[in-house]
């Protein structure tokens, strides 16, 4: 199948708005869809972030769920998450010359703001674990609401500069389809990288409500910290607050 230029075996779906390109690939996986379906959009009208929260998804952002069945188990498969962070970072500097970074485990930050944000959602069928990895990017929002300008950026908020959302998301396909190449052969091969972007480490964070330094990303892609009395942890999962970079959110 052809889409945007790039020659791929699974199939793509393509709409101008629906409700959340996540729901559709579970719908999509329901009826037996392979392994790398994606399904993408212009805008979403029920766009779905972590935690149950909303995610904002106006026309000029990038929308896309991909299908993943990579025949491990789940603990196996968490680096995902972390790696297509990556993906988005190297598709960001392709094509828009800007240098994001990582907060801990999956934002993707540009100036501080949240410029991206990464909802996977696991499951399993007759065919064993499949995965929804959804990705939304802010790239020509010029505004955003009150309650998320102190949070959230975009493309053009940081650049000024106006993207083609297509050309962006024909590369960040690109990127995806290398990672995930990669990744089966070797589910830790991002991890260099990933250390590299990420924003916490020498920074505070807060685990809960407790501060802590952050020092590091383990092999797990779990973030160590320590606390103020010198006993550290790793934080497998969860979210932490990155004084720096959002405030508390
Ligand atoms: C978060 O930061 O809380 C995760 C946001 C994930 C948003 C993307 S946009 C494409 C896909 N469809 C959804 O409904 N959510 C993800």
């Amino acid at each position: 199948m052809e889409l945007y230029g790039i020659e791929r075996q699974a199939p793509v779906f393509f709409q101008d708005l629906v409700d959340s390109t996540n729901t559709r690939i579970k719908q999509l996986a329901a009826q037996g869809a392979p392994d790398g379906t994606l399904y993408i959009a212009a805008a979403q009208s029920a766009g779905r972030g972590r935690k149950g929260r909303a995610f904002l998804s106006p026309p000029g952002g990038l929308y896309l769920s991909m299908l993943l069945r990579p025949g491990c188990p789940a603990e196996e498969a968490l680096s995902i998450t972390p790696s297509a962070a990556v993906a988005v970072c190297r598709a960001v500097k392709a094509v828009c010359g800007l240098d994001c970074g990582i907060k801990w485990p999956n934002d993707v930050v540009l100036g501080g703001k949240k410029l991206c944000g990464i909802l996977t959602e696991a499951s399993t069928d007759q065919n064993g674990l499949f995965l929804v990895l959804g990705i939304g990017v802010n790239v020509n929002t010029e505004e955003f609401p009150p309650e998320l300008r102190p949070v959230a950026g975009s493309v053009f908020l940081h650049s000024g500069k106006k993207t083609e959302p297509e050309a962006l998301t024909r590369v960040l396909i690109q990127k995806l389809d290398e990672l995930y190449a990669a990744w089966k052969a070797d589910k830790n091969t991002f991890l260099e990288e990933y250390r590299a972007l990420c924003v916490n480490p020498g920074r505070e964070v807060l685990i809960g409500d407790r501060p802590a330094k952050a020092l590091g990303i383990a092999e797990d892609y779990s973030l160590q910290v320590e606390y103020p009395d010198g006993t550290k942890e790793n934080i497998a999962y969860g979210e932490v607050s990155a004084r720096g970079f959002y405030g508390y959110v």
